[in-house]
This record gives C-alpha cells, sequence and structure tokens, in this order.
C-alpha cells in the first residue's frame, strides 16, 4: 500500500520515511522544491503546497495512509481531497495543546481545529500528540557556534521531550498496522527536563564546557517576535509563562506501542552530535 508523507524533509517526516522504507512499504514524499531534498532509493518524490489542497491531487492518487502535519490554511479542504481519494488512515500530528481547544490560543487553536477537520471529514483517523520535540535543541546551533554559552528563553520549564524518530515509529505503526483508528497518543520521551539539563547532557556529548542562562521573558519576546508571528508568541508566553501547559509529565505511551523505551536525550545528542560540531 502506498503511503504520502507530508513535511518529508521535516524532524519527523525524515525519520518516518526512513522507518517505512525499511519496513518494506511503498512511499511516496510530499515536498515543496524537489530539486533541494534527496530521500531514500525507492521513495516517490511528489510535489505540492499543504497551503493549497487542489496541489495534492497528483500526490493523492493510489495513496492508502497519510501521515499529515497541522495548522496549514484550508484543513478541511485538504481532508476533503484525502478523504475523496479514497485513503483509509490518517495519521494527524497536533501536540498536547490539541487537548485543551482553547481558541483564544493560536497554537492550541490550530492544532485543535485540525483535529476536528480530521474527525468531521469521515476519514479514519488517528492523533499523534507529542511534546517538544527534542530536536528543537536545533535551536542552539548558532550559540554553539560562537561560544559556550546557550541563553534559552523559560528557562525554568521542565518538559518530557521526545525523540522525533520515536514520533515516527509510532507513525509508523498506526500508518501500517490494525487497531490505531479513532485514537489519540499522548507521546513524551522518558524524562522531563530542564534546558539546563539537556544542555548538560549536550556539553558531555560534545566533550565541551556548556552553561546556559534563562533570558529575561522580554528579551526572549523580541527574539521571538523576529521569527514568528506574534499570536505564535502569545501562545507560548501563554504555555510557558502563565503555566497553561504542562509538558513535563512522563507517559509510558511510547513503550507500550513500540515495545522499545523511548530514546533519551543523550541518545539524540549522539545521534545528532555531527550537526553540533
Ligand atoms: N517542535 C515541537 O516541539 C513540536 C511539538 C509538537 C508539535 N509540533 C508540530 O510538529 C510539526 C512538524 O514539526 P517538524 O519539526 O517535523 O517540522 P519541520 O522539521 O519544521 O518540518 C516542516 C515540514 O513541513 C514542510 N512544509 C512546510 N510548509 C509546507 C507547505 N505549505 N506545504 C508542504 N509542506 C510544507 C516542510 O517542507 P519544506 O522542505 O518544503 O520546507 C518540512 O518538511 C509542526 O506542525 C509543529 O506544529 C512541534
Amino acid at each position: 500500500m502506498m503511503i504520502l508523507v507530508t513535511g518529508a524533509t521535516g524532524n519527523i517526516g525524515s525519520q518516518l520515511v526512513t522507518a517505512l522504507t525499511q519496513a518494506g512499504q511503498q512511499v511516496r514524499a510530499l515536498v515543496r522544491d524537489p530539486k533541494a531534498v534527496t530521500m531514500p532509493p525507492g521513495v516517490q518524490l511528489v510535489t505540492g503546497d499543504l497551503n493549497q489542497p487542489d496541489s495534492l491531487a497528483d500526490a493523492l492518487v493510489g495513496v492508502r495512509g497519510v501521515f499529515l502535519l497541522p495548522g496549514y490554511a484550508d484543513m478541511p479542504g485538504l481532508l476533503a481531497r484525502i478523504r475523496q481519494a479514497g485513503v483509509q488512515r490518517v495519521v494527524l500530528l497536533t501536540s498536547g495543546s490539541a487537548a485543551q481547544a482553547d481558541m483564544n490560543n493560536a497554537v492550541s487553536r490550530f492544532m485543535a481545529l485540525s483535529e476536528r477537520a480530521a474527525r468531521e471529514a469521515d476519514v479514519p483517523w488517528t492523533f499523534l500528540r507529542p511534546r517538544a520535540f527534542m530536536s528543537n535543541a536545533l535551536r542552539w546551533l548558532p550559540q554553539l557556534r560562537t561560544g559556550d554559552l546557550v541563553r534559552v528563553p523559560f528557562a525554568g520549564v521542565a518538559a518530557a521531550a521526545i525523540d522525533p524518530a520515536d514520533i515516527a515509529a509510532v507513525a509508523a505503526l498506526a500508518l501500517t498496522s490494525d487497531g490505531y483508528e479513532g485514537r489519540i497518543y499522548e507521546l513524551t520521551g522518558p524524562d522531563s527536563l530542564l534546558p539546563a539539563d539537556q544542555i548538560a547532557v549536550l556539553a558531555k556529548v560534545l566533550g565541551r564546557d556548556l552553561r546556559c542562562e534563562g533570558l529575561p521573558n522580554e528579551e526572549a519576546r523580541a527574539q521571538m517576535e523576529a521569527s514568528m508571528p506574534v499570536e505564535y508568541v502569545d501562545a507560548f508566553f501563554s504555555f510557558y509563562v502563565d503555566g497553561t501547559l504542562d509538558e513535563s509529565q512522563v507517559l509510558p505511551t511510547v513503550q507500550e506501542v513500540t515495545g522499545h523505551p523511548p530514546r533519551t536525550f543523550e541518545q539524540w545528542a549522539e545521534t545528532h552530535a555531527d550537526a553540533f560540531r
């Protein structure tokens, strides 16, 4: 059966393409710019824009399963296209904030509305709600290139961050095995860590004397507003400064679904150490 992976160049999608290919599945990778992409042998490349559901017509031909990212311009239109194509399974990535369905919080809202679109599309769905990704540590790369001090927003907020490879492992099972339909999986890593804890692990793995310092909230806000719409900055401040989202609880889901414990931040850092060098 052909599986369409959206976000195929991203943290989750790229790992999912690999996991599905290794499991012997037929995989089609949706990308926006095929010239900029290399995929494992045998993977079909197809061009499309998730903000324009009609652009996915070719991508969906013959597809039985779709791994879908949330939050694009017309999720109901996208899901309608997917249903019309006869897709049997949609595995939708959202996040823990989908459960809150807080329409005053831009992130919670787009996650919840993406889930709602899938529920209302009359297509078999599975929702994956991961906590913060371990790959968010790659945001520290520019600082690590210039020195050993890493200044971070929300320094007092712990999260049971998850390795994208574990999210991909759960997605691969949900796309290729029975029993996942209509279910929601809250996915965490094995430990609840502060940014300073993660930086201490990175220091050990990289053999560097790294230090972590919290950014004052005003400075954090200014930096974030330079890279994302202000409504998202407000959403993250609501989560992490007002404390409306707690991502610190460690859950057994990855172990239960995959049969192996979730990967630690140290394992993630060792796997991605070259990116930091
Ligand atoms: N970071 C976290 O802690 C966290 C936690 C929970 C949930 N999430 C959610 O996870 C999702 C994916 O995360 P990620 O880390 O895998 O993302 P990522 O590495 O930033 O990758 C995003 C992917 O989406 C593709 N893409 C972006 N806009 C597109 C469009 N209009 N049409 C088609 N493809 C498009 C990108 O392709 P190109 O190569 O074309 O750019 C890329 O492959 C996000 O939606 C985020 O909200 C993140």
